[in-house]
């Protein structure tokens, strides 16, 4: 409240200077006039009106809405979609806004696709494998499938716009470990080293007037005075340690024991740091990242609920998909469907392997794009260790193991029990792990942990839970990798005939649920603007 009557009274005054000369408002004045009478939402409102909004953060996006048809006097159309993942779930909660008739055929017992969050009493199918029955207790889950997601993603716009409450997901932990070449250290200790080295070598160059035809006088004094904070450099712009390397016992009363080191240039760079310590950099994975409360399946759950779980045909599997002039014919286990209009939303391999009559330029673009193996194991450990011992709260292991990464919990801090992820790998290292019973996979993932946290990371395990996604029926890969984004990516971007297609396989965000959000966004406008098109 105060934060806002003190805005208040300072947009008052801006008012005020914001008249121009002989009493005439000037745009800024009116704007902050308004933002004062009618709050930020107004102002911002405003804003828009005359153009002056920041357009970056907005989602270019209108839904269908019911008076697209009834201010036309048209009536909706029937849409049959074939897949009810985060896409196709997305595609039919937009569609249903204008009162679409959306049926949706899901192969898979269930909804959400790869959106997997397990519990206990769940079970897990596999091709080729055996079913693994989850005995997770009371409120532990494990998200199989996506698992983060970054702030600028429409994701996030759907669990606020849907009511799913999130929480701060820690990607990036100063206290987690880098494992490499055999070693473990704290990821903060690594860091610390490498950029502190990076930082001596390049400023030495700079004093040394190595860089001279490159940098002004001025330009090495800003840059020596970045580099000593960046590396901590000491006065001879040596590194030689830092107290960001963390201590041995961390100062209290006394001033605390750092830790032995740093080790020599050398040393540094053969411990070979540089993957684990830059892996959270990338724009996709920069911190802060979020998850719903409760299990990503969160967001599954609430689309179903707003589309209507009776639109939903589970256990229904496409065996054939005809365009006609006048609508679309699918067939499934179960029947045959008719509809105005189809977005296809199944995997391209899967899509690839259904017959259809939408021309030879479709099939061979569907058969571009190879699936990639991925994987996860969550593991139940009845007290929560890496908190109470390592001090680790949330955040990502890196590692140059087979298990690639360990993902601590980001919720339920100081429970009893928890979950962590003791792999999520892909390609060779997914299929490795893919290709072992489930009893196998827990014991190597346990056994290749234990080189990072000890002894301790064998013991107490309650239960754990192994999802192999290029094993799962009807999925059959974590995601797909296109060899270009060529003329076959844009051709399935575009309807054959009354047939769409979507899925984060058609974005540039693949592998996230934000892909398959967008996808089926572009999809629904294309769609929606040739019905209210169409005579
Ligand atoms: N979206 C996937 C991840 O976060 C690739 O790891």
């Amino acid at each position: 409240m105060a934060d806002g009557e003190t805005g208040g009274k300072e947009a008052v005054k801006e008012t005020r200077k914001g008249a121009g000369k002989g009493g005439a408002l000037t745009r800024r004045g009116l704007l902050v006039g308004i933002g004062a009478a009618g709050g930020a939402g107004a102002m911002y409102a405003a804003m828009g009106a005359l153009g002056l909004a920041p357009t970056g953060q907005d989602k270019e996006f209108t839904p269908p809405r019911e008076g697209d048809f009834t201010l036309r006097g048209k009536a909706s159309a029937s849409v049959v979609i074939l897949g009810a993942g985060v896409a196709g779930l997305t595609a039919a909660y937009e569609l249903g806004k204008a009162g679409y008739d959306c049926t949706l055929l899901e192969a898979r017992p269930k909804a959400g696709g790869r959106n997997l969050t397990l519990r206990g009493g769940d079970r897990v199918t596999e091709l080729n494998g055996p079913a693994q029955d989850v005995t997770f207790g009371e409120g532990v889950y494990f998200n199989a499938g996506p698992g983060r997601i970054a702030p600028w993603m429409v994701t996030l716009d759907y669990c606020r716009e849907l009511g799913v409450p999130i929480e701060t997901f820690v990607n990036s932990n100063a206290a987690a470990y880098v494992h490499v070449n055999g070693k473990t250290m704290r990821a903060r200790t690594a860091r610390a080293d490498m950029y502190g080295y990076v930082a001596e070598l390049l400023a030495k160059a700079t004093d040394t007037g190595a860089l001279d035809r490159t940098l002004t006088r001025d330009d090495k004094e800003r840059l020596l005075e970045f580099l000593r904070r960046f590396g901590d450099l000491g006065p001879r712009l040596d590194y030689t340690g830092s107290d960001r390397r963390g201590f041995a016992e961390w100062p209290a009363v006394g001033a605390g024991t750092p830790l032995d080191g740093p080790g020599t240039l050398r040393q540094v760079l053969a411990a070979g740091t540089g993957r684990a310590i830059t892996n959270d950099f990338g724009f996709e994975q920069a911190t802060p990242m979020f998850q719903p409360v409760g299990g990503m399946d969160a967001i599954v759950t609430a689309l179903q609920k707003a589309v209507g779980t009776d639109r939903i045909k589970t256990g229904a599997k496409v065996t054939k998909i005809t365009t006609m002039d006048d609508g679309v014919e699918v067939a499934y286990t179960g029947g045959v469907m008719k509809a105005d209009y189809c977005i296809a939303t199944l995997p391209p391999h899967i899509l690839a392997r259904i017959p259809h009559n939408l021309g030879p330029q479709v099939t061979s673009a569907l058969a571009k794009p190879t699936p990639v193996a991925a994987g996860k194991i969550g593991l139940e450990y009845a007290t929560r260790w890496w908190e109470r011992e390592d001090r680790i709260y949330g955040g990502v292991t890196e590692t140059d193991l087979d298990i690639t990464h360990i993902w601590y919990p980001s919720h339920d801090y100081h429970a009893e029990r928890g979950l962590l992820v003791g792999y999520y790998n892909t390609g060779p290292e997914a299929e490795l792990y893919g290709a072992l019973s489930p009893e196998d996979r827990r014991r190597r993932a346990l056994t290749q942990g234990k080189k990072i946290h000890g002894e301790k990371y064998r013991q107490n395990v309650l239960s754990s839970a192994s999802v192999a996604w290029h094993r799962q029926e009807h999925i059959e890969g974590g995601w797909v990798r296109w060899p270009a984004f060529d003329s076959s990516f844009t051709l399935l971007q575009r309807p054959a005939g009354r047939v769409y297609f979507a899925g984060d396989w058609l974005t540039h965000l693949i592998a996230w649920q934000a892909g398959a959000m967008e996808s089926a966004r572009a999809v629904v406008t294309k769609l929606h603007q040739r019905v209210l098109q169409s005579p």
